[in-house]
């Protein structure tokens, strides 16, 4: 039973004590974050992984690419455990290696002429939400990670050193981040990675200012200008504030009133002073549990029918017991470690991007 299964959670981190640490990234469900020691965003989350020194093993209530950073940027002494291993996130696996790899390829060529220029041709960035092999491309050629909570100054990092930026994952972030910098659409081409050249002249890509690979999250998607209409509508003479996730598409970002982090939307709420409406658009475990909180508040999704982000779900109450049953009997299971090769290169672009004030 739930109750079971949060005592057997309870007596393995008393006899665990200080050699564990449970992190838990914000879309978790109740019964996992009451576990955790320390829950956050992924950059707070990364920060947490490299500052927790002292345990010996980190049980990482999260989606695949955090434990893999989690992994890189811990000692090697350390594990970390993901307690389900299906815990993985559509929009990472929209970008892989092979892919981007030829991308860059064709992007090389296109600009051949411009390798000996003051600034870099391109420089990749890739969004937290990608696998560790990507951050590791991007540790050997020139370029960073970014989260939704620093984008704006990773891009500013990277157009101090190029001309251009190449985007992954996630479409949206990047599209969002580089309007708000002043650039026009027109010089944001999407990459299709199944087409020669994306998709796109030589000429456009030139022009280009960000290519964005064209992924995106499912859970952000959802989001429409049309509910944020009837969300001002439903509450027209209310202290109404709409926050949504920049993974959002940039209409609706643009229709909101603020958008940020997942930190960021749970710092809005528990600063406002005022009675408020807040209507926000990101995942559903998180939206209840933030209007559960601060019941001065009048908060919900802008989705009505929204789903959870169902991998961030699989991290059942069951799994998190198991692996730490396992632990106790001196057992590591579902550890996440990150092949040497990429885990040196992976770290490079990381630490830019910790270097990279928000
Ligand atoms: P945050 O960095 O805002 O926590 O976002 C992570 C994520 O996966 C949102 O979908
Ligand atoms: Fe990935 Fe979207 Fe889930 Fe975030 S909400 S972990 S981007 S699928």
């Amino acid at each position: 039973s739930d109750e079971q299964l949060h005592e057997r959670i309870q007596q393995a981190k008393a006899t665990l004590g200080e050699d564990l640490v449970i992190l838990g990234h914000f879309y978790q469900r109740d019964e996992i974050v009451k576990h955790a020691d320390f829950i956050g965003d992924s950059f707070q989350l990364a920060n947490a992984a490299l500052t927790r020194e002292s345990a010996k093993h980190i049980v990482f209530c999260g989606v695949h690419f955090m434990a893999e950073t989690a992994d890189i940027l811990s000692t090697d002494d350390q594990s970390v455990i993901l307690p389900n291993l299906a815990a993985g996130c559509s929009m990472a696996d929209m970008a892989d290696l092979p892919s981007v790899e030829a991308c860059w390829e064709q992007l090389m060529e296109v600009y051949a002429d411009e390798q000996d220029g003051e600034k870099a041709p391109v420089i990749p960035v890739t969004y937290m939400n990608s696998s560790a092999a990507l951050k590791a491309f991007c540790g050997r050629n020139g370029g960073i990670v970014c989260t939704s909570s620093n984008a704006a100054t990773v891009l500013e990092w990277a157009f101090e050193r190029g001309q251009r930026v190449l985007f992954f994952p996630d479409q949206h972030l990047g599209r969002n981040i580089a309007k708000a910098m002043g650039i026009s659409e027109e010089q944001m081409p999407l990459w299709w990675s199944k087409k020669p050249l994306g998709g796109n002249s030589e000429a456009e890509l030139k022009d280009a200012k960000v290519i964005l690979w064209n992924g995106f999250c499912s859970v952000h998607k959802r989001f429409t200008t049309a509910q944020i209409a009837q969300a001002r509508e439903d509450y027209k003479d209310q202290n109404l504030r709409v926050i949504v996730h920049p993974e959002c598409p940039a209409p609706v970002v643009e229709a909101a009133d603020e958008s940020g982090s997942t930190d960021y939307i749970r710092r809005a709420i528990e600063d406002a002073t005022e009675p408020t409406v807040f209507a926000i658009g990101t995942e559903i475990n998180m939206v209840n549990r933030l209007a559960a909180e601060t019941p001065q508040h009048t908060i919900f999704c802008l989705d009505p029918v929204i789903c959870p982000c169902s991998t961030m779900y699989r991290i059942h109450p069951g799994y998190l017991a198991w692996v730490l049953d396992e632990l106790v009997e001196g057992r590591v299971v579902n550890q996440i470690q990150v092949p040497a090769e990429d885990q040196e290169h992976a770290k490079i672009a990381l630490e830019r991007m910790l270097a990279a004030k928000p």
